[in-house]
């Protein structure tokens, strides 16, 4: 008979062989909830293209960083929604800012939650864009200016971080953005605070329903002239290279569904930490499909979480931080 002697024998017979055998585990403790603060008192608007989220003012969100606390989630990351935007993002770095006065509040508060704040202009700026913007005459065009943003970011970290944020995390995707962030943080005394940096940050129609709660689609243009080309995987090495030598602490890959080559890829090849953001896109068409009764919104969630973590991902950002809190405890 042609029969094997032996054979592999499947460990999937019964939940507790599988448990035993489980590679990739799930667990709160890889989460990061993104949370969206506006200006005003008592309120907690929905965000229509994201089921779930919501643009709350300080209190509210002070109320809600203390349930996610409850949950066991380890950190949030902010995006703020300025009560006005101008050319040149003046809110971004203002010590009254809407993010700083988030901060300010939370510490106060929440005191166990890792605050982590999103650097970058595009949710402070009149166009939209993650810059300064100049005007080429010559060409009548406009771009926006590396240098003259860096000058920026560094004054919103700096300021970020004097409210009492944990971790800055630059998704602006300029030159050099990184180095001159950990200078001006260092200089002011803050050697101790890690630096997330947005490294592959991918030119994505997956943005499109973040764009709308932050309310920060460009004006005009877009975005591929300083996010990456969604072609391209060792350019990412390259990236990553170079915000971990000019002082990145943990480095991040955005998108993450269409991107789990390039989580792997870093994994292989760098010894940091990885984040990956699981973004609005990703969340929405799960929500929506669910809503009409398609898929199993858990089942999926779950399963889309679980393959991020297996690609390599040390930390989740996901909108269902909470939602997968509530699930993983009564698993
Ligand atoms: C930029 C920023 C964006 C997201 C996080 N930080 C938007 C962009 O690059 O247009 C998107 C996150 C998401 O889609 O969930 N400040």
């Amino acid at each position: 008979m042609g029969f094997p002697k032996h054979r592999p024998r499947r460990l999937r017979q019964t939940e507790t062989m599988r448990r035993l055998v489980r590679e990739t585990r799930l667990t709160i403790d890889n989460l990061i909830m993104p949370l969206f603060v506006r200006p005003g008192k008592g309120i907690k608007q929905p965000i229509p293209s994201m089921p779930g989220n919501y643009q709350m003012s300080v209190d509210k969100l002070v109320e809600e960083a203390k349930v996610l606390q409850g949950l066991g989630i380890p950190g949030i990351i902010l995006f703020g929604i300025p009560e006005k935007k101008d050319e040149m993002g003046s809110d971004a770095y203002s010590d009254e800012g809407i993010i700083q006065k988030a901060i300010i509040a939370i510490k106060k508060e929440v005191k166990e939650m890792l605050v982590i704040t999103d650097v970058c202009m595009c949710e402070y700026t009149s166009h939209g864009h993650c810059g300064f913007i100049k005007r080429d005459e010559k060409r009548g065009q406009f771009d926006v200016d590396n240098d003259m943003t860096l000058e920026l970011l560094a004054k919103e970290s700096v300021s970020h971080v004097q409210a009492g944020a944990d971790i800055v995390a630059p998704s602006d995707m300029m030159d050099g953005r990184v180095g001159v962030i950990r200078d001006a943080l260092d200089e002011k005394g803050f050697e101790h605070i890690p630096i997330m940096a947005y490294s592959a940050k991918y030119a994505s129609g997956f943005y499109g329903p973040f764009r709308e709660a932050a309310e920060s689609t460009p004006g005009f243009g877009d975005r591929s002239s300083y996010q990456m080309d969604p072609h391209n995987a060792i350019e990412s090495l390259r990236e990553v290279a170079l915000d971990i030598e000019e002082g990145a602490d943990i480095v991040m890959v955005k998108p993450a569904l269409s991107y789990l080559d390039i989580i792997r890829m870093i994994k292989d090849r760098f010894s940091y930490p990885i984040a990956a953001y699981n973004v609005s896109g990703e969340f929405s068409i799960v929500k929506a499909a669910a809503e009409k009764g398609w898929i199993d919104e858990k089942r999926v969630a779950l399963e889309i979480l679980t393959s991020i973590k297996r690609a390599g991902a040390d930390m989740i950002l996901t909108y269902w931080a909470k939602d997968a809190a509530l699930w993983l405890k009564n698993k």
